[in-house]
């Protein structure tokens, strides 16, 4: 097992980069819709196209982003030698990714809340939810790349 894992290192390192940028594009993104989409009143058609797009956005890009972006990983992180687990980078590393997943299922819930026609969030809300993804992208990649402690 660990000799796969070691010959596939650098494809899964790639694989587990181009995941990575899908899944945050797709982060940066659906807020945004949510944004425009409350400015549209429930049942017009605007509001039904942006049910289309979020539908979309979520199913065919971010779901399957954040799933690759964790198997591979998870797979990195039992590569021999890829992870110093006695020092702390990895760890807040990790703490940014189940952060940022945490924030994946409630775009999720959000989505469905226009789905139904029930969303009582404001602009300003999904303005300052926005930010997170990103705050949270610059920890992880800081971590991985300079490893600080
Ligand atoms: C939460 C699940 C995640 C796990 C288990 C994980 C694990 C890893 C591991 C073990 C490495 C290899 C380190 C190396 O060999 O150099 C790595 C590389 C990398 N990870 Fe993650 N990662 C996760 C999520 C993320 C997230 C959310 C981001 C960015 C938003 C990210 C960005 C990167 C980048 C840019 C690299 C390449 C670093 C380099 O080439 O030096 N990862 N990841």
């Amino acid at each position: 097992m660990s000799a796969v894992l070691l010959a596939l290192y650098p494809w899964t390192k790639a694989l587990h980069i181009v995941a990575v940028i899908a899944w945050m594009a797709a982060m940066l993104y659906l807020p945004r819709l949510y944004v425009y989409h409350c400015e549209t009143k429930p049942g017009s058609e605007s509001s039904e196209r942006f049910k289309v797009m979020e539908r979309r956005l979520y199913k065919q890009i971010l779901l399957p982003a954040m799933t690759a972006t964790f198997v591979f990983g998870i797979m990195l992180a039992l590569t021999p030698g890829a992870v110093e687990w006695d020092r702390g980078w990895f760890y807040v590393k990790l703490a940014a990714g189940l952060s940022l997943a945490g924030v994946h299922g409630a775009l999720g819930r959000w989505r469905r809340d226009f789905l139904h026609d029930r969303n009582a969030r404001t602009q300003r809300f999904f303005r300052i939810v926005n930010e997170v993804p990103t705050l949270l992208m610059v920890v992880a990649v800081v971590m991985v790349v300079v490893r600080p402690f």
